[in-house]
């Protein structure tokens, strides 16, 4: 990566700002130590960071392939899954007639705002001389709000497939019962943040790149265990740090009531996700395959709190005018995305403990990255989303 910088560094500014993309997909790859891991990131990684299968139209075809697991003797094998397969039933809720769709939503009204004021810092924009009027930052707020949610939308449809095909291979029957009711939810998801950013918002962007590589990474890979590593722990760990954050913030009473319902359906989803890898990974597999796991896991956290910049709000805002590297400097100083990483992590750390993906061989790595302090903090299995809304209520 650093000769790949100093090479970089000979060009002109212009011309190394056009390769910045192709640069930065190259040192993310080149940062992978572990040749496994590359090769289970790697493919994914060119098809979405240099050839951009996301943003080529539809349809997408990601193929798939992986055991469907049968058991025609239908035991009840884990009470806590059946537990979590009652209260999924018992939480159903109608997207269609629960929201109140009849709520105008204003995304430029400062009284109800998507996201605060203070969200991004503008005077780092400014130092580059770029000024913007009041206008033009709540403007710039709504393009990234409606940035994020199309984001939760586009990892809500992995998580509908990944929640299918998990349903399938996994082995336990209760976690196959529960698994369906994680289909309905996942496409209820699908379902409420379409509507809004479509009748609400009227904008969708574009899948973010580093989100389709862990999409295709977990969509293709034939193991069961890492469909359930990359979406119930990852990916949704990473949604419900956003959501988190997002509910806490927004002044809009139709998106809060939204993502209210959504964290509580999410935090069962986790919950399964701990309960089927903790006996998996702690139990049943060798050393070299757990560790595998833990640099993978490490890795595609790396990538989410490196690389989830919001390029596509700057190709609409600031290309021509910030370069790419200017831009990741002020999405990485802004209060918002910061919060929103803190979120995030202080809920996917205790998580990959909980599963034994933070073994004293991975914490050094996780601390250099300062993702340490959150090693202490309660996993999924501790927490139900009832519990998880009235934290986040208390904390706003
Ligand atoms: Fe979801
Ligand atoms: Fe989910």
């Amino acid at each position: 990566m650093l000769r790949i910088d100093r090479i970089a560094n000979l060009l002109p500014e212009r011309i190394r700002d056009r390769l910045d993309p192709y640069l930065e997909a190259i040192g993310t790859m080149a940062e992978v130590g572990d040749p496994r891991v590359l090769r289970s990131l790697g493919p994914p990684g060119v098809r979405g960071m240099l050839l951009k299968r996301g943003k080529q139209g539809v349809p997408t075809l990601i193929p798939a392939s992986h055991k469907a697991f049968f058991d025609w003797t239908y035991p009840h094998d884990h009470p806590e899954m059946e537990e979590l397969y009652r209260r999924a039933k018992q939480g159903q809720w109608d997207g269609e007639t629960y929201l109140d769709w009849s709520t105008s939503v204003d995304p430029m009204n400062p009284e109800l705002a998507l996201i605060p004021e203070g969200f991004v810092d503008f005077t780092a924009v400014e130092k580059y001389g770029i000024k913007l009027s009041p206008q033009e930052q709540m403007q710039f707020r709504y393009s990234l709000c409606a940035w994020m949610l199309s984001q939760f939308l586009h990892g809500e449809q992995g998580a509908l497939f990944a929640a299918a095909q998990v349903t399938e291979a996994v082995q336990f029957f209760d976690g196959k019962y529960y698994g369906a009711t994680q289909v309905v939810d996942e496409a209820r998801h699908v379902e409420v943040f379409h509507r809004y950013l479509d009748t609400k918002l009227n904008r969708l962007y574009q899948v973010n790149d580093n989100l389709f590589v862990i999409i295709d990474a977990l969509m293709s890979d034939s193991r069961w265990d890492m469909k359930f590593l990359g979406m119930q722990i990852m990916i949704e760990g990473l949604a419900l740090g956003a959501f988190g954050m997002l509910y806490q913030s927004t002044r809009e009473p139709l998106l809060k009531e939204l993502l209210k319902m959504v964290i509580q359906d999410e935090a069962r989803h986790v919950h399964y996700g701990v309960l089927a890898l903790r006996e998996y990974f702690t139990q049943q597999l060798s050393e070299s395959e757990r560790r595998e796991r833990e640099v993978w896991a490490f890795e595609v956290a790396l990538l989410m709190r490196n690389r989830f910049l919001a390029y596509e709000v700057y190709e609409e805002w600031a290309e021509g005018k910030l370069t790419r590297a200017q831009w990741r400097e002020v999405m990485n100083l802004a209060p918002g995305m910061e919060a929103f990483r803190r979120t995030m992590f202080s809920r996917l750390v205790p998580n990959l403990r909980e599963i034994g993906l933070m073994s004293a061989r991975i914490q050094p790595a996780y601390e250099r990255v300062g993702l340490m302090r959150y090693f202490h903090g309660a996993a999924a299995d501790k927490i139900t989303g009832q519990q998880m809304i009235r934290e986040l209520d208390a904390a706003a």
